[in-house]
């Protein structure tokens, strides 16, 4: 579905902001686009490949837009998107995840995907005051190594330097942005560390993976374990950062005029919930939410690979839709038993300030367990749960 031209389409009904989400199907990209079409003077242009799963907001908004564009095509996304003349905030809320991270495919994948866009929207878009980039808290650190196991915690803030030695996908698309847009229009790039939201378009999907295990467990009544190493269960190993946090961090930049006026340079803050957790603490609080047996004492098991033991596990997931009366979906759109397996024998930890939001004045914060628990019911609410 291609929009109709849209320049300066909007003079007299009160429209003032116009967003351009590009991946609005994903984590962030939901809760961004319900937040913003319920605000009067916002209008919304929602940019995914997959027509068929938007997001739960109200379809009969005329304030939203769904275009079908795949971002790696790049004429498709010259013809579709050159027609939007009228964004004001592009928020990147998408990568392309077809190859290994950190390899130079990946790196060259999805800075061809940036390019595509920013050349079919910039020269038209003569109102675009602000680009909003995600990417995470790997800027930080390289997945490559070397890692010091016993090394204390360290709290990465927006300062910290780059790691030098590896390719790293979230360099190339702030590179690209400096390239493109200093001396025209402001940006700013957000880096999350666990995203907690609902999603079936995730490749990296903590939410998905956790509740389809829990479900699993309780529907075959096995243990709820956790699979991983003694630290990532014991130690406060890596940041939360809830869908909703994110969503408004990325309004709060894009809209706060005063944090970007004197530049575009472009400004990066770190977005995550705030206070730290441990893996032990959340499986208690598991326990009671999703109906399961957590084994105290043997809750934590090095020898439990998510991978290996839920392989076999695809037609029990089918039975599970089909008799709760799910949404449609395979085990595979919502789960990823590779990326827990990682997550939870992560060799680093990976732990941010949030000093820096703070001292600007944005106030958003979340306990992380309070987040699971939140998007458990929002899963629920969506039926893509029981
Ligand atoms: N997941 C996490 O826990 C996490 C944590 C920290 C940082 N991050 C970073 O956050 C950024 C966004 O990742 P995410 O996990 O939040 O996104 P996501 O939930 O995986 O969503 C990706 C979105 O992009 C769309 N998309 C993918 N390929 C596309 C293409 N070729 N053309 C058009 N649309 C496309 C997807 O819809 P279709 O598939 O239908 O096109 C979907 O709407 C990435 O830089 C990621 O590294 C993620």
């Amino acid at each position: 579905m291609a929009a109709q031209e849209t320049e300066n389409p909007e003079a007299g009904n009160g429209i003032e902001h116009v967003a351009a989400i590009f991946g609005v199907t994903g984590l962030v990209g939901k809760v961004l686009a319900r937040e913003l079409v319920t605000k009067p003077k916002w209008k919304v242009y929602g940019i995914a490949r997959n027509p068929e799963i938007m997001p739960p907001i109200d379809q009969r908004s005329s304030n939203f837009h769904f275009i079908q564009c795949d971002l790696l095509n790049r004429s498709e996304t010259e013809e579709r998107l050159s027609l939007l003349q009228d964004v004001t905030h592009v928020f990147w809320l998408t990568w392309a995840s077809q190859y290994q991270l950190d390899s130079v495919e990946c790196c060259e994948q999805n800075k061809a995907m940036m390019s595509n866009a920013l050349d079919a929207i910039v020269p038209k878009a003569k109102a675009l005051k602000h680009v909003s980039l995600q990417t995470g808290m790997k800027h930080y650190v390289s997945l490559q190594g070397p890692f010091d196991d016993e090394a204390e915690a360290r709290y990465y803030d927006e300062d910290c330097p780059r790691v030098d030695k590896r390719c790293n996908f979230y360099y190339v698309l702030e590179d690209l942005l400096k390239e493109r847009l200093v001396g025209k229009v402001a940006w700013s790039v957000h880096r999350p560390g666990l995203l907690i939201g609902s999603s079936r378009r995730t490749v990296y999907n903590f939410m998905g993976s956790l509740c389809v295990f829990g479900t699993i467990c309780k529907h075959l009544n096995l243990p709820f374990v956790f699979g991983g190493t003694k630290r990532c269960w014991e130690e406060t190993c890596i940041d939360g950062s809830d869908a909703r946090l994110v969503a408004q961090q990325h309004i709060w930049a894009a809209t706060n005029v005063d944090l970007y006026s004197h530049s575009t340079d472009g400004q990066s803050y770190n977005a995550i919930n705030g206070p730290s957790f441990t893996w032990k603490e959340i499986w208690t609080a598991l326990e009671e939410k999703f109906g399961v047996e957590v084994v105290h004492g043997s809750a934590f098991s090095e020898e439990f690979w998510y991978s290996k033991s839920m392989a076999d596990k695809k037609e029990v997931w089918k039975e599970i839709v089909a008799e709760k009366g799910l949404v449609q979906t395979e085990m595979e759109n919502l789960a990823n038993w590779e990326f827990l397996d990682v997550l939870f024998r992560c060799p680093f930890k990976l732990l941010g300030t949030r000093n820096k939001v703070d001292r600007l004045g944005f106030t958003v914060r979340y306990k992380t367990l309070d987040s699971i628990l939140y998007w458990i019911d929002c899963m629920r609410d969506e039926k893509l749960i029981p």
